[in-house]
């Protein structure tokens, strides 16, 4: 059974102009379903919309907004005008590498909001909609970042551990009723977002970075058999090591090291 037939018609990829959302949104494509996806700029959205449309012959309907916003999810739900939506990523985030107080509150306010509420928000949406149908998929892009203290990350970590156990949780609620829910933890990805921030030395217990398209082929594999997984196997060697041998202090301790060394800080 494809996707389509599992879970109905329509995807929404939240953070889909490129990257690992892009690369959802191509093999939701190409499985056949129709897609809503959503930016903040329009051209490079537009760009893989049109992409997509001619090669796989699917509908595409682009929302250009900005999921910072505090009503962002009412502006997504009335610009959708009743299209049922059957299958949920939500992978946008906003990152801040650097000491806590060298941002403001009110940017941390921010990150929260893309990277909790409005998912939270949107989950609640269309998870609601699927369980009435008893019918739905919602993947929820989280990070190795989320399992630890991450020195440097501190707002970011904290944000998708939130997400993390968001997704394991409502895996629980939801497994028996036809909607799966699944977090997919991500280490390094190859994506323009990663390359910017520009990492330098990787340190120890460091994988492989991952491309896109391997980590959205893993998360189909995963989807509906588990609560949340890791990307690749470096990263669950790794994370086995840090989570399950090592002290918590030593973890916190390499996770702040490696972000220090890693950018420079
Ligand atoms: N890349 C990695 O190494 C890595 C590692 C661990 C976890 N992850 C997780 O994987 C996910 C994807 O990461 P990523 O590196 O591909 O890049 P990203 O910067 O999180 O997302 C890129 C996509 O999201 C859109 N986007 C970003 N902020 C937005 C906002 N405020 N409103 C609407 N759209 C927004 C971008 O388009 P616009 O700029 O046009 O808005 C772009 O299409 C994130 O949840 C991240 O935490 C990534």
């Amino acid at each position: 059974m494809n996707l389509k037939q599992k879970y109905g018609q329509t995807a929404l990829v939240a953070g889909a102009s490129e990257g690992i959302g892009a690369a959802f949104a191509t093999r939701l494509a190409l499985e056949g379903m129709d897609l809503v996806l959503i930016a903040r700029r329009i051209q490079p959205l537009q760009q893989l919309a049109d992409l997509l449309e001619n090669k796989y012959k699917v509908n595409v309907l682009c929302i250009p907004c900005d999921l910072g916003g505090t009503d962002v999810s009412h502006q997504i739900q009335e610009t959708l005008n009743g299209r049922e939506i059957n299958l949920l990523v939500y992978n946008a985030a906003l990152s801040f590498i650097g000491p806590f107080t060298g941002n403001s509150a009110g940017d941390h306010f921010r990150a929260a909001q893309i990277n909790m509420l409005t998912p939270l928000n949107l989950v609640h949406l269309f998870g609601e909609k699927m369980l009435t149908k008893g019918k739905g998929a919602i993947i929820l892009m989280t990070s190795l970042a989320g399992f630890q203290g991450s020195g440097y990350l501190s707002v970011y970590a904290a944000t998708k551990a939130f997400t993390r156990v968001l997704a394991e949780s409502l895996w629980y609620e939801w497994k028996n009723k036809g909607v799966d829910v699944i977090g997919c933890i991500a280490g390094a990805t190859a994506t323009l977002n990663y390359r910017n921030t520009n990492p330098d030395k990787t340190g120890f217990l460091t994988p492989k970075v991952l491309a896109p398209g391997e980590v959205v082929n893993e998360c189909f594999r995963k989807l509906g058999k588990q609560p949340s997984f890791i990307t690749g196997r470096g990263n669950r060697l790794a994370s086995f090591i840090m989570q399950r041998i090592l002290p918590r202090k030593m973890v916190v301790n390499i996770m702040g090291d490696n972000t220090r060394k890693m950018y420079g800080l």
